[in-house]
């Protein structure tokens, strides 16, 4: 008996980094996912990874940033499942820039993907998940949400709308059976920053950096946050919504 059997998500960037980790932990728990990209290559891969490991997937690909995207994934999703009971909103951008420097179209960009793609998702999910009884709604925010970090302006007004949004929705759709929750990962070696080290001048400097600023002395792993997006879709959480919950390593409670 997994967790969550019986229960159909959608995971948006999926293809890789935390969304990969989450659409795996999710089906290894019984929950049948849409694992949802837009590149499909490294989407269809994580559909072969989970039906080697006895899941059940399908790959859709979708935009986030744009809306007839995201409407035709949660129809795929109902079309072929049935129903819909969790949907981690994850994909995502890092978009650097100060707020005087960054350009107004990557303002733009990054507010569209982590910010407006986010709406985008609940705004088409719940009437599914209100037919199909209630659900839960997992919005990858981040530390940025709450604490200011150099250069990341557009990223962290993103991030800090989803969690206004997250908890206005919790509000708006609680009565509904709809829980809505945010993550605030700390530093996670994904893709994401793996193109950060890359393209750095002394990658052990910077890893020995990022490593001092966490409690834990360490950067976390997909796997660590995937472990919290099951729990927040299982009934194990069924009281808590509304919330941000920080996986940072103790990133945002040390000082020097
Ligand atoms: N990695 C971290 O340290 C960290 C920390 C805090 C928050 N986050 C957040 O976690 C989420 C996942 O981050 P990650 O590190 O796994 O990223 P990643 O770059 O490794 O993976 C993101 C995935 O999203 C997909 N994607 C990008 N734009 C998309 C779009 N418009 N529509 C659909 N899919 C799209 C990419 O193809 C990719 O597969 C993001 O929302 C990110 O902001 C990450």
């Amino acid at each position: 008996m997994g967790r969550l059997d019986g229960k159909v998500a959608i995971v948006t960037g999926a293809g890789q980094g935390i969304g990969r980790a989450s659409a795996l932990a999710l089906a290894a728990e019984g929950a049948r996912v849409v694992v949802s990209d837009i590149a499909d290559a490294a989407g269809e891969a994580v559909v072969a990874e989970i039906g080697r490991a006895g899941g059940d997937a399908i790959y859709h690909c979708a935009d986030v940033g744009l809306s007839g995207d995201v409407q035709a994934l949660v129809e795929a999703a109902v079309a072929h499942y049935g129903r819909l009971d969790v949907y981690v909103n994850n994909a995502g951008i890092a978009v650097p820039g100060s707020a005087v420097d960054i350009s107004e179209d990557d303002w733009t960009r990054v507010i569209n993907v982590n910010l407006s793609g986010m709406w985008r998702g609940i705004k088409f999910a719940i009437p599914q998940m209100v037919k199909s009884g209630g659900g839960s709604i997992i919005n990858m925010a981040s530390v940025q949400a709450l604490m200011g970090f150099e250069d990341w302006a557009g990223y962290a007004a993103a991030k800090g709308g989803v969690l206004a949004l997250t908890q206005q929705v919790a509000v708006e759709y609680g009565a509904r059976g709809i829980r809505v929750n945010a993550i605030a990962p700390g530093t996670i070696m994904t893709p994401m920053n793996e193109k950060i080290f890359e393209e750095a001048d002394d990658p052990e400097e910077l890893a020995s950096t990022w490593n001092s600023w966490h409690a834990l002395g360490r950067f976390g792993q997909p796997n660590e946050v995937a472990q919290l997006v099951v729990f927040l879709a299982s009934d194990e959480s069924s009281f808590i919504t509304g919330t941000i919950i920080k996986v940072d390593g103790g990133l945002s409670i040390k000082g020097c």
